[in-house]
């Protein structure tokens, strides 16, 4: 059992930290469950209750409901073992799909969407997960971004890989957090996870690719994706 679950990257750590994460908005809710009845025995019997207190009750342990189901969703993608399947795709293509994802956040935030795309070969890739994978970064770009930002996208080939670039002129980060992104559960959003670049590292290593990512605080991040066009 210890030998499959590493050959998954499922460490004893990574299980003791899933246990941290859950434990917290676990805590929270039962706290707030706990008062929120109470209070309503109160009220039951007469005494004077605030239903605004209560309502609050129940807004925050449903916030932490909300928050753990987006921890057990991403780790049921990171847990899944990740056998590609690939097929010959235009990148292009693939980007505008996950573009496409983010629709309702690239708008609401008035996000300009930027792209540079050169003529590209077809490149083998899976789509579905290179969708998913793009779409981490995109979401982080428009999280880190005021609104009405700019977000820029460039795709090149050059000697048999594809290099996709992802700008955005949000907040940056310092080099301390930049060297901890890739950490499952470093997150400095208290609604993230901390699995996305996890996640999409993961998906693109896959694919025999990378990522890297630039970042000045203040300033703004590049994240760049290199794929192979073609699988061994
Ligand atoms: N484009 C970006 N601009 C600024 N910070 C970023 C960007 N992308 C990632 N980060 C930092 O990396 C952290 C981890 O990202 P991620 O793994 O996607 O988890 P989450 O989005 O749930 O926080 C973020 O919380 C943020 O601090
Ligand atoms: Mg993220």
């Amino acid at each position: 059992m210890p030998a499959k679950r590493k050959k998954q990257g499922l460490t004893d750590e990574f299980i003791a930290a899933v246990a941290h994460e859950i434990r917290n908005p676990l805590s929270s809710i039962k706290m707030n469950l706990h008062v929120f009845s109470r209070d309503l025995s109160a009220l039951g019997s007469g005494k004077d209750v605030s239903i605004p207190n209560l309502q609050e009750h129940l807004r925050v342990a449903l916030r932490a409901v909300d928050h753990l189901e987006r921890i057990v969703n991403d780790i049921i993608d990171i847990s899944r073992p990740v056998v590609p399947e690939f097929s010959k795709e235009n990148v292009s293509d693939v980007m505008d799909a996950a573009l496409l994802l983010a629709e309702k956040e690239l708008s609401d935030k008035d996000i300009q969407v930027v792209k540079k795309i050169d003529s590209l070969p077809m490149v083998e890739v899976d789509a579905r997960r290179m969708e998913q994978a793009l779409l981490n970064i995109f979401l982080n770009s428009v999280h880190a971004m005021e609104k009405g930002g700019r977000l820029n996208i460039t795709a090149a080939a050059d000697l048999g890989t594809i290099s996709i670039t992802v700008e955005d002129n949000g907040k940056g980060m310092t080099q301390e957090v930049l060297s901890r992104v890739f950490e499952p559960f470093f997150t400095t959003s208290p609604d993230g996870t901390g699995l996305g670049l996890t996640l999409s590292r993961r998906l693109i290593e896959r694919h025999n690719g990378t990522i890297d990512i630039e970042s000045e605080k203040g300033k703004g991040t590049r994240v760049t994706v290199r794929l192979p066009c073609k699988q061994k």
